[in-house]
């Protein structure tokens, strides 16, 4: 495909939110308040803070630069701007996504079962289910294999439509959406009795909590939460014409993904301190992490605690389906433009081969959570790993894949690409070198990522897991 001839965004606006829409997953709805409320509030949201803008912001930039500059999808790219030997980082990212995607689907399949089992409750009123029924749909293989398929099917969907009238169209519409029900929700929360302390704990400024796992969880989160490290965000960026303010994009995409993160914390935290149950609970069990609390925990509290809960719960899994398949459109997207310009395939063929492939992948996934034994309790040898294989899919992905990628990606953008290309993508000054801002983002680049990057991946080798 030529240049002429590629597709474009219909506007910046929409590739800031289709960009945002990756970024903003079940990392910040579920993740980031998690983190949060386990190292102290207010101190660890300054410490992420400054994680995401010297390490998250300059890999956006880095990974939408290198897709605009060569106009091809990541494998593509590489070779394009820095020679062969480059595309296999190309490849080390098709492939991540491949394991993300294979588990991303199955947990994504989770919130629709939930937003329509809240749908029920809500016409019908909320009978709340006996403590088995979550391990009993866990291990339920033709459930989960049935809602993983139906949640590929539906990215499938969105990426044969296409740039334009699929992945364009679909971002147009999610992310209001999604941001209404933010919005919303955080109205609901900011009546409950719990506000004073919730949004204290959020601003509390406790450095004593504040030690050295704190900053390598606040580093490794910066980074996941932007979906770098693949190199869809270079496959977005190839249908960005030549003449972008890709730092002005780059940074704002940061700042929503920043901004629906920490509205998560402002929704979830006042909830926390109007249900002394809750409190409690969270206050000494470790386990509150678990996806059963997300799945199950949750909509009872809608139910029983929140005013409006009849809207808010049904409401909630709608914005964490939105967020999920904004989330897993990149990564197919990814896939498929890779078979379309190495195979020289069609985009529909390409898609659904691409489909296929992840589908191998959630099957396996699909099937660990207790429908087969075997595949439940597979282990690899790896520093910290766990059993399963959608355990052991993350775990790669989270600790070893995406920063390696995002390392791979860091250097790659501040040794390898040209000055010109730099001054070309991202301004420049009366004599045709960078500006200033782009000197100061490659000086990020060289140096601040490498080091924060390699910083997560000496503390993966040494046993921190990420996943
Ligand atoms: N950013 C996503 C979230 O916050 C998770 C994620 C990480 C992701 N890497 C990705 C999603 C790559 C899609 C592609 O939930």
């Amino acid at each position: 495909m030529d240049e002429a001839s590629r597709p474009r965004w219909t506007s910046r606006l929409s590739f800031t939110l289709a960009a945002a829409g990756s970024a903003v997953g079940l990392g910040n709805l579920w993740k980031f308040p998690y983190i949060t409320w386990d190292h102290g509030g207010g101190a660890f949201v300054l410490v992420y803070l400054v994680c995401i803008a010297a390490l998250g912001f300059p890999l956006m930039t880095a990974e939408i630069l290198i897709g605009c500059a060569a106009q091809r999808s990541a494998v593509d790219a590489f070779a394009r701007l820095g020679g062969r030997a480059w595309s296999a980082v190309g490849w080390l990212g098709v492939f991540t996504s491949v394991l993300v995607f294979s588990f991303y689907a199955v947990v994504a399949g989770w919130s629709v079962y939930s937003l329509v089992r809240c749908l029920r409750w809500s016409f019908r009123g909320y009978v709340a289910p006996p403590p088995e029924a979550f391990g009993a749909f866990m291990a339920n293989g033709p459930v989960q294999v049935g809602l993983g398929f139906g949640f590929i099917a539906l990215t499938a969907g969105v990426v044969i439509l296409g740039v334009r009238a699929g992945i364009d169209r679909m971002a147009r519409v999610l992310m209001p959406a999604l941001f209404a029900i933010l919005i919303y929700m955080l109205i609901t929360s900011l009546t409950l009795p719990g506000v004073p302390r919730g949004l204290a704990y959020l601003v509390h400024l406790d450095f004593s909590a504040i030690d050295r796992e704190a900053v390598l969880v606040a580093l490794g989160h910066a980074f996941f939460t932007l979906s770098v490290g693949i190199g869809a965000m270079i496959a977005y960026g190839s249908y960005l014409g030549g003449r972008e303010r890709i730092l002005g994009i780059a940074a704002t995409v940061t700042a929503l993904d920043t901004i629906a993160a920490l509205m998560a914390c402002a929704i979830l935290f006042p909830i926390i301190f109007s249900v002394p149950e809750l409190e409690a609970a969270l206050g000494d069990d470790r386990e509150v992490s678990s996806v059963s609390m997300l799945f199950v925990t949750l909509p009872d509290l809608f139910y029983r605690h929140l005013p409006g809960g009849i809207v808010v719960a049904p409401l909630f899994f709608a914005l964490v389906a939105f967020a999920a398949l904004s989330s897993t459109v990149p990564p197919l997207e990814l896939i498929t433009t890779t078979v379309m310009e190495r195979g020289g395939w069609r985009r529909p063929g390409a898609a659904l081969a691409a489909s296929g492939v992840v589908s191998v992948g959630m099957i396996a996934c699909a099937l660990s959570l207790g429908a087969v034994p075997w595949l439940s309790s597979v282990q690899v040898y790896v520093a910290g790993s766990k059993a399963g294989v959608l355990a052991i899919f993350d775990h790669l992905a989270a600790n070893w894949l995406l920063p390696l990628g995002g390392l791979a990606t860091c250097i790659f953008a501040g040794w390898v690409l040209p000055e010109s290309t730099v001054a070309e993508h991202l301004g420049s000054d009366e004599s045709g070198a960078p500006s200033r801002p782009a000197r100061i983002w490659r000086f990020f680049a060289r140096w601040v990522c490498p080091a924060g990057i390699g910083w997560i991946l000496i503390s993966v080798i040494r046993g921190t897991d990420f996943s």
